[in-house]
């Protein structure tokens, strides 16, 4: 069933990510090629599933939901295309194909992925592509603005990269993987509820503990798919974070412990849906899919 949603969430975020990538000028092929090898390269489209199985959870149209699961795929692919850099993790295969920053060159990657995140920022604002009023517009930029920041995402990255080599302690990795990871999650599944139209105080804080279990949930199983799994299942290159002497959840934890630590934290997941019927659903599944996937 989540094989069937996925592939028709994906098909929709695509089309509509699909009409970005037009270069205005001649002179602007290469950093638009750049911009859409980033994004069309075989992404497994979560954080827009999430968009969209929030939306339905409330009851929305997901042709409201469009908008708002382009924007957090944006975030996520400049965050990608950013996170391979030499500077960072330096890693030569995303998605089964050499990185941007390899199929480009590196000053093509650090601004395609610039220009994808104020893509992300414009496709929210714009009433023509998110038909909300202007004050929910404001009120989902908020969301994701912070989010994709210093006191989210961009916070966690330097946590990261501030941390390599370093014995982090189980507090110390969760606010890490909170952040780099955790925080674009939770504003997927924020943005999707708003986007229904429907969201009242009791179903976001319902959501929100939802969403972030699964956010942990999500980067303590990408962790240990980097230790058990391979590099042509993961399509990034196997073994990389021991390599780069990165805390993980399996370094601290050891492996078991780490896979049953992500099993409590879909547990808890499930949970917090517990006010929610059948249109919560595609929810449940994706906190199951988020445990179970092997990429
Ligand atoms: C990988 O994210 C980076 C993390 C935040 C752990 P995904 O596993 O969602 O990557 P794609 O988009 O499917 O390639
Ligand atoms: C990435 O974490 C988190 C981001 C914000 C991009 P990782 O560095 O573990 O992601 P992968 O394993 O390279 O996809
Ligand atoms: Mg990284
Ligand atoms: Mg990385
Ligand atoms: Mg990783």
């Amino acid at each position: 069933m989540i094989e069937a949603y996925q592939a028709q969430c994906q098909r929709r975020v695509d089309a509509a990510l699909e009409s970005l990538f037009a270069a205005p000028h001649a002179e602007l092929q290469r950093l638009y090629q750049a911009m859409r090898y980033s994004v069309f390269n075989g992404g497994k489209r979560v954080r827009p599933l999430l968009v969209y199985a929030a939306c339905e959870a409330l009851g929305g149209e997901p042709a409201r939901a469009d908008a708002a699961a382009c924007a957090v795929e944006l975030i996520h692919a400049y965050s990608l295309v950013h996170d391979d850099l030499p500077a960072m993790d330096d890693d030569d295969l995303r998605r089964g194909q050499p990185t941007t920053h390899k199929a480009f060159d590196e000053a093509v990657a650090i601004l395609a992925g610039d220009g994808l995140q104020s893509l992300a920022f414009e496709v929210l604002a714009d009433a023509q592509r998110n038909p909300h009023s202007a004050e929910l517009r404001l009120e989902m930029l908020v969301s994701l603005t912070r989010a994709a920041g210093p006191a989210g995402m961009v916070g966690g990255q330097a946590i990261d990269l501030g941390s390599v080599g370093q014995a982090l302690d189980q507090a110390a990795l969760e606010i890490m993987h909170r952040h780099k990871t955790g925080a674009l999650i939770e504003a997927s599944v924020h943005l999707g509820a708003l986007a229904s139209g429907a969201a009242d105080p009791r179903a976001l804080k319902a959501l929100q503990g939802y969403a972030q279990a699964i956010g942990l949930a999500f980067q303590v199983q990408d962790d240990i798919l980097d230790v058990e799994s391979d590099t042509v299942t993961l399509g990034k290159t196997q073994g990389k974070d021991e390599a780069n002497h990165k805390p993980t959840y399996p370094a601290l934890l050891g492996l078991d412990a780490a896979k049953a630590y992500a099993l409590e934290l879909r547990d808890l997941a499930l949970h917090a849906l517990r006010p929610f019927g059948q249109s919560a659903e595609p929810l449940r599944e994706l906190a199951r899919y988020i445990v179970e996937r092997r990429n």
